[in-house]
């Protein structure tokens, strides 16, 4: 049995492994493949999952799209998570981000936080997704260029309306979630974390914790990394942006793929994957509410789904964040 966390201030339940969609939208993973994605979806959703997670910015409303066809007639046992902020179709917003072309069309990504901009955006996500009420509504980032009280009282707005039920931010530095918070209290805060990347228990979880805010962990399998299926000698498609992270350096590859050995054999022993350990590792660290975890087809979302389930001991779960605590292997919050 998975064990449910209740969502911030919401009494809303939501899964301890929760789909993450950005992959499937395609934009920066090579491209999409929407077999595949439905059916990571639907075998999900079979698995238990009742939350997935997804943003109009992930492959441009296709990720939003392809989660609305997937969902049709299940709509009312999940919970669906998606955000605002990240635009391509809008001539406002703060100096454009990337150039990004997709089927001859090139896009210009924005972030803007104005309230109409999120009003608009939340009545396009409702239609993409084909539903009536989004369950947990996200700022995607941070928009430099906009008050911050006034992009929060249009996320409060939207609660209000009832076109959303909570109201959540990713990306915020601990400084601005406290200046939200104290406004109207935020349900959620969606960071990455990982065992490679835990800076956030320092100051940012303990904050979380008092508040009552749902710490929702993004990337926690270092986007495939900590599965162990990636060595120097990987490829990746075309337009995968992957290739240039530091975490997928031959070097730091390298290094990983031994703290990874050292864990083998406990993923042996309980007849799990690695994918699974780091899985039960991650949402049982201190204060962690959730993890998104993305799956690109449905033998990956099966086998991250049943990391929920895997149910390691406290000695050995600590055993697992020690190989990995190396100095030399943790990454901030963000590179
Ligand atoms: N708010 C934000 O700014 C933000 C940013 C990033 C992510 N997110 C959210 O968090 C979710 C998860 O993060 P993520 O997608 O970056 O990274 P992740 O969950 O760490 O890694 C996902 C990728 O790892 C590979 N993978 C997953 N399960 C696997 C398995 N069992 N076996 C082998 N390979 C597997 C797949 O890619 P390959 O098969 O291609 O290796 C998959 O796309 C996203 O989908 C999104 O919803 C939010």
């Amino acid at each position: 049995m998975m064990q449910l966390h209740s969502l911030g201030h919401t009494g809303i339940q939501i899964t301890p492994v929760i789909l993450g969609t950005w992959a499937i939208g395609g934009w920066m993973w090579g491209g999409p493949d929407d077999a595949n994605a439905i059916e990571a979806i639907q075998e999900s959703i079979d698995q238990g999952i009742t939350t997935i997670d997804t943003a109009p910015f992930y492959g441009m409303g296709h990720s939003e799209e392809i989660v609305g066809k997937a969902i049709k007639g299940k709509r009312n046992k999940l919970i669906i998570a998606t955000k605002c902020g990240m635009r391509w179709d809008s001539e406002e917003g703060s100096a454009p981000q990337t150039q990004y072309n997709r089927e001859g069309k090139s896009f210009t990504i924005r972030k803007t936080l104005r309230p109409a901009s999120i009003f608009k955006e939340c009545d396009e996500s409702l239609k993409r997704l084909g539903i009536e009420y989004i369950d947990l509504y996200q700022i995607h980032w941070p928009d430099p260029a906009t008050p911050m009280e006034e992009s929060w009282d249009a996320m409060v707005q939207l609660k209000k309306r009832g076109k959303v039920r909570a109201i959540g931010v990713c990306n915020y530095e601990l400084e601005q979630l406290k200046a939200i918070h104290a406004i109207h209290p935020v349900d959620s805060l969606q960071p990455p974390y990982s065992l490679l990347r835990r800076g956030i228990e320092n100051e940012v979880i303990p904050f979380c914790q008092k508040q009552r805010i749902s710490v929702i962990v993004y990337s926690p399998l270092e986007r495939g990394l900590l599965t162990g299926k990636y060595t120097p000698k990987s490829h990746f498609p075309e337009g995968d942006h992957r290739v240039q992270k530091i975490t997928f350096s031959e070097s730091y590859l390298e290094q990983v793929q031994k703290a990874l050995d050292l864990i083998r054999p406990l993923a042996v022993k309980h007849k799990a994957t690695l994918a699974q350990v780091i899985i039960d590792c991650t949402i049982h660290r201190p204060g962690i509410a959730a993890a998104l975890v993305g799956a690109r087809n449905a033998a990956q979302a099966k086998e991250n789904a049943q990391g929920a389930t895997l149910h390691l001991s406290e000695e050995e779960r600590a055993l697992v964040a020690m190989a990995f605590a190396n100095p030399k292997l943790q990454r901030p919050e963000y590179d």
